[in-house]
């Protein structure tokens, strides 16, 4: 068996190679920046007193991500993330949570996918709808956010249940 194997890598691997060398196509692999946002993502963990929150899905993978954020006088001073995905969808759910914190809620909300990708210097093509999941979970906190003060009074404002 394990000739078998050996055997099998030993024919394999230079067509793997050739095949390699001559791809002149998208990105394949990750890079260090979305390897190393992945093996030590930021921003993780779970918030009890958010203003906001979002438990979003991507029907076509079943990956679940959960967001929370903090708003202090229109300011994203917190968030949170707790994802159940790929090392696409980590490491882009990490780059989002870096990149949105701090910023002003109108600025976060125009943060797009492409954004993250860049910040990370690029992901595999085929990976890229990854990137969707953080992105669409922060806007979503957000829009929790909103509705959430929109419904209340300036008395009550410091009274968010998360
Ligand atoms: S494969 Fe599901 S989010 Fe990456």
């Amino acid at each position: 068996m394990k000739n078998d194997m050996h055997d099998w890598k030993k024919a394999y691997a230079p067509a793997a190679q050739q095949e390699f060398e001559e791809h002149q196509g998208p990105v394949l692999f990750y890079n260090e920046t979305v390897i190393d946002h992945f093996t030590n993502p930021r921003n993780v963990g779970e918030m009890a007193d958010a203003d906001g929150y979002a438990l979003i899905g991507d029907p076509s993978c079943g990956d679940q991500m959960k967001l929370w954020i903090k708003v202090e006088q229109g300011i994203l001073v917190d968030i949170k993330f707790k994802s159940f995905g790929c090392p696409g969808a980590i490491a882009t759910s990490s780059m989002a949570t870096v990149l949105a914190k701090g910023k002003s809620i109108s600025e976060a909300k125009k943060l797009t996918d492409d954004d993250v990708i860049r910040a990370l210097g690029g992901i595999p093509e085929n990976k890229a709808h990854c990137s969707l999941m953080g992105v669409g979970a922060l806007h979503a906190a957000i829009r929790d956010y909103e509705q959430r003060h929109a419904n209340v009074s300036p008395e009550s404002d410091s009274e968010h249940a998360p």
